[in-house]
């Protein structure tokens, strides 16, 4: 099993780095978060009773966005790393509507904290970091945890169905940083071959993810925008 506490994100240097950098290297990050606003706006909005969970949370942008134009009941965010925990917390202030939940998704798994169900489930760019078995197991912990009608978005890496496409993918992210502000991009060229390398890495592919969705029970699976390996999808309950 992948443990949290041997990846590199149990590392505060490197949570710290991707908490300056994400927005430099991550190609169309804030797209792909409009998107699962979007989706939020669109699906789960007109519920004013909605409970959100954000599985990975990191330092808590996407909950912050999320706040800027919706008001959901209550929002938990989780994440294994104390340090990103803390960020998110700094983020988003003390506020009675707002848990922070230290634990892993191995840990979750093993020691559920939770009785009650969710509106919309999020996570983004986390999951990856399990291999497929556990993905399976989160989803299906996942698909347990949404109320009826309730729906789950997940935005992260996939893998690419041949390397052919990969090399072209990673090529097109490596653009991407190219065209970002001078100063800034030149250390991050090289984040594409960093993400290759990295044995934390263990995306499956999009094709194989929407099956185990659907295998679970999900209704509505699809996959809502893709950009190279990266890719928005999910289903609801
Ligand atoms: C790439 S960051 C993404 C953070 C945030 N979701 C975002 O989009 O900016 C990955 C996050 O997942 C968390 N994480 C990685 N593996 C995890 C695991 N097994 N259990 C819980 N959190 C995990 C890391 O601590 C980190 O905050």
């Amino acid at each position: 099993m992948a443990e949290f506490d041997q990846s590199r994100w149990a590392d505060n240097g490197f949570s710290q780095n991707y908490r300056d950098e994400a927005d430099i290297y991550l190609p169309r990050r804030r797209h792909f978060m409009d998107m699962a606003l979007s989706f939020y706006g669109h699906f789960i909005s007109g519920n004013r009773a909605a409970r959100v969970l954000d599985l990975g949370c990191g330092d808590g942008l996407f909950i912050r966005q999320l706040l800027q134009s919706f008001a959901p009941a209550e929002i938990t965010l989780v994440d294994g790393s104390a340090a990103m925990l803390a960020a998110a917390q700094a983020r988003l202030g003390d506020r009675a509507d707002i848990r922070f939940i230290r634990a892993s998704f191995q840990e979750l798994l093993g020691n559920d904290p939770f009785a009650g169900n969710f509106d919309f489930i999020y996570s983004s760019l986390a999951i990856h970091h399990l291999l497929s078995a556990e993905k399976r197991d989160l989803y299906a912990y996942i698909y347990r945890h949404l109320a009826p009608g309730g729906c789950f978005v997940h935005y992260d890496v996939v893998l690419p169905c041949s390397a052919g496409l990969e090399k072209w993918y990673l090529s097109l992210w490596r653009q991407w940083i190219g065209e970002q502000p001078e100063g800034k991009r030149e250390k991050l060229l090289t984040v594409p071959e960093q993400y290759k390398g990295n044995p934390d890495n263990m995306p499956d592919s999009l094709e194989a993810q929407l099956a185990m969705l659907e295998q679970i029970g999900f209704q509505q699976v699809d996959c809502y925008c893709k950009y190279g390996i990266f890719a928005l999808f999910g289903g609801s309950r």
